[in-house]
């Protein structure tokens, strides 16, 4: 196996590397003089099982053409089988036609993705609401890892909750499977918000059913923090219920608009997040879960 890094994400792919004992290859992107993008590969590919990673985060648009070149070229370069992995995979938010005329990307991007010669699909937390299951989608071999285990395990370790007096909590309904796994990694409960979207920027979030965190530690996981509506919401309401401190782990960070200083001025202890996105939260690397993700499709040693 050959680990191939897309422009995005070095670091990532250099771990993921490492824990698999694949080669890493080296790779040259450049841009043309009029912004078209240049992928060669430099190392032999032939008859290897290439995995091209790349966190298609913040340039998404970028970061995607660099993948559809890649897998297309590694395929094209004798690769005996080539593995996607979208450690952050774009444009899942709009899974749905929400209003009459839009485009629905998710559906576009994995079919993009499976014509330029991708054979399996690995993704860490993807966006998951209406579609719940991609396979269908992407039509290939396809696993969506889960950082959650490994944010709550350094949640604990860190002192940051103790799981003893913790509530794992998801903003909203969809949030709950990700509040589920980090829970179950303390041995501690889980509970959901709910959450209704009034714009990009803009939710509301509430409470339906008994959520007690009076006094207790809350670890407040989503699978993406953007602009940091979701989770101000949701920590302003939890310390109105009174909890006795709130932690957010969420596993890709992107934080725009001053999102990070927001939630932190809103009286958050501390946001940390996984290395698909690497920025100053990031505290936990996601390469364990992706090596996992690859012996499960058969790959990296079995
Ligand atoms: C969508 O519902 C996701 O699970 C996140 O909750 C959402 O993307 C966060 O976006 P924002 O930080 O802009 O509220």
């Amino acid at each position: 196996m050959i680990i191939v890094p897309g422009s995005s994400n070095g670091p990532l792919a250099y771990r993921v590397a490492k824990l698999t004992g694949a080669r890493l290859a080296k790779v040259e992107y450049r841009r043309f003089p009029d912004g078209e993008k240049y992928v060669r590969v430099l190392d032999d590919v032939g008859g290897e099982d290439a995995v091209f990673l790349q966190s298609a985060a913040l340039s998404p648009d970028e970061y995607l053409v660099e993948t559809f070149l890649a897998s297309d070229a590694l395929k094209d370069l004798g690769a005996r089988s080539v593995t996607v992995v979208l450690s952050y995979f774009p444009y899942a938010r709009q899974d749905e036609r929400f209003k009459p005329g839009e485009a629905v990307s998710l559906v576009t991007v994995s079919k993009l993705l499976r014509s330029a010669g991708a054979d399996r699909l690995v993704t860490v937390d993807v966006h998951r609401h209406r579609v719940l299951d991609m396979s269908k989608l992407v039509g290939i071999p396809y696993v969506d890892a889960s950082a959650m285990p490994l944010l709550a395990r350094y949640a604990a370790d860190a002192g940051l909750v103790d799981p003893g007096r913790t509530v794992v909590v998801g903003p909203d309904a969809e949030a709950e499977q990700w509040a589920e796994l980090a829970a179950r990694e303390l041995g501690a409960e889980h509970a959901a918000l709910v959450k209704t979207r009034l714009g990009d920027r803009e939710v509301k979030v509430s409470v339906t059913r008994g959520v007690d965190v009076r006094g207790r530690d809350v670890l407040l996981v989503d699978d993406i923090i953007s602009t940091g509506g979701t989770i101000r919401e949701a920590s302003k309401l939890l310390a109105g219920l009174g909890a006795r401190r709130i932690v957010v782990g969420v596993t890709h960070a992107l934080l725009v608009e001053n999102a990070l200083e927001k939630i932190l001025e809103d009286g958050v202890e501390e946001v940390f997040s996984s290395d698909t996105v690497p920025n100053q939260t990031t505290r936990v690397s996601a390469a364990p879960a992706i090596a996992g993700a690859l012996r499960s499709l058969g790959l990296a040693g079995g």
